[in-house]
C-alpha cells in the first residue's frame, strides 16, 4: 500500500487531552503512522481562528497566520479526518469557523462567470467522526445525521472532497473503558488502511 497524507483535523474546542475526540484523533494518527503514512494534525482549539465577517473578506481576501498554515496543510494532504463532537445538533461553531475561514474561493474553489463553481479541492477524500451523548441510531434514523449530511454535501463535496467516510459514536457518556479501547483500536485500523 503505497504511504499517504494525512491531516487530522481536530474539531473539538476544547483543549483538554482527556476529550474523548482528541483520543481518538491520537490513535487514528498513530495506526496511520505505524502504517507507513504521513500525518500532521491540525487541532482547532489552539489554533487562531477568527470568525468571518463579511462576504467581501470572504471573496477577496486571504487567510492569514494559522489559517493561511492550516490551507497549507489541507493542501498538501490527500486524506482528511475530521473529528468533532455534536453540539446543539450541529458540528461546534470553531469548527464551522475554520470552514468558513479556510474554505475561500481561490483556494477550495473558483467562481466561474457562468454555471457550477470549479471545485479545486478534488483528488481528496475524507473521513469524519462524529461524537455525541444521544444513541448513533437516533441520531441517524430520527435526527437524519442532518449536520453531517450537511459536511458532507455542502462543503466537502461543494470543493471537490470525495468519498467521504463516516463514523458515528453515540452515547458517550456511558462509555466503559473497554469501549473506549475499543473504539481506540476501530481508529487505529482506520489510520492504517487509509488508501
Ligand atoms: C455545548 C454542548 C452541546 C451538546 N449538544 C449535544 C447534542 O445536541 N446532541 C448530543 O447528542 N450530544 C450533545 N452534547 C454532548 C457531546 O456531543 C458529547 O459530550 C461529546 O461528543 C463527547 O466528546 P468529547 O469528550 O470529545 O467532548 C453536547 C455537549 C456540549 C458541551
Amino acid at each position: 500500500m503505497a504511504p499517504c497524507r494525512i491531516a487530522v483535523i481536530i474539531g473539538h474546542p476544547d483543549p483538554a487531552s482527556d476529550r474523548l475526540c482528541r483520543t481518538l484523533a491520537a490513535a487514528y494518527a498513530s495506526g496511520a503512522e505505524e502504517a507507513g503514512h504521513a500525518v500532521r494534525t491540525l487541532d482547532l482549539s489552539v489554533l487562531e481562528i477568527p470568525y468571518l465577517r463579511t462576504q467581501v473578506d470572504f471573496e477577496t481576501g486571504t487567510g492569514k497566520g494559522d489559517v493561511a498554515r492550516a490551507q497549507e496543510t489541507l493542501a498538501w494532504a490527500e486524506n482528511w479526518v475530521i473529528l468533532y463532537p455534536l453540539w446543539l445538533g450541529s458540528m461546534p461553531a470553531l469548527l464551522k469557523a475554520f470552514f468558513e475561514q479556510v474554505c475561500r474561493p481561490g483556494f477550495a474553489f473558483r467562481y466561474r462567470d457562468k454555471g457550477f463553481p470549479e471545485k479545486l479541492m478534488t483528488g481528496r477524500t475524507a473521513h469524519i467522526v462524529v461524537t455525541m451523548g444521544m444513541p448513533a441510531l437516533a441520531y441517524r434514523w430520527f435526527f437524519f445525521a442532518h449536520s453531517l449530511r450537511a459536511l458532507k454535501r455542502n462543503i466537502l463535496a461543494f470543493i471537490g472532497v470525495k468519498p467521504v467516510r463516516e463514523t458515528i459514536i453515540g452515547g458517550v457518556g456511558g462509555l466503559t473503558a473497554d469501549k473506549v479501547a475499543a473504539l481506540m483500536a476501530q481508529m487505529r485500523a482506520a489510520g492504517a488502511s487509509v488508501r
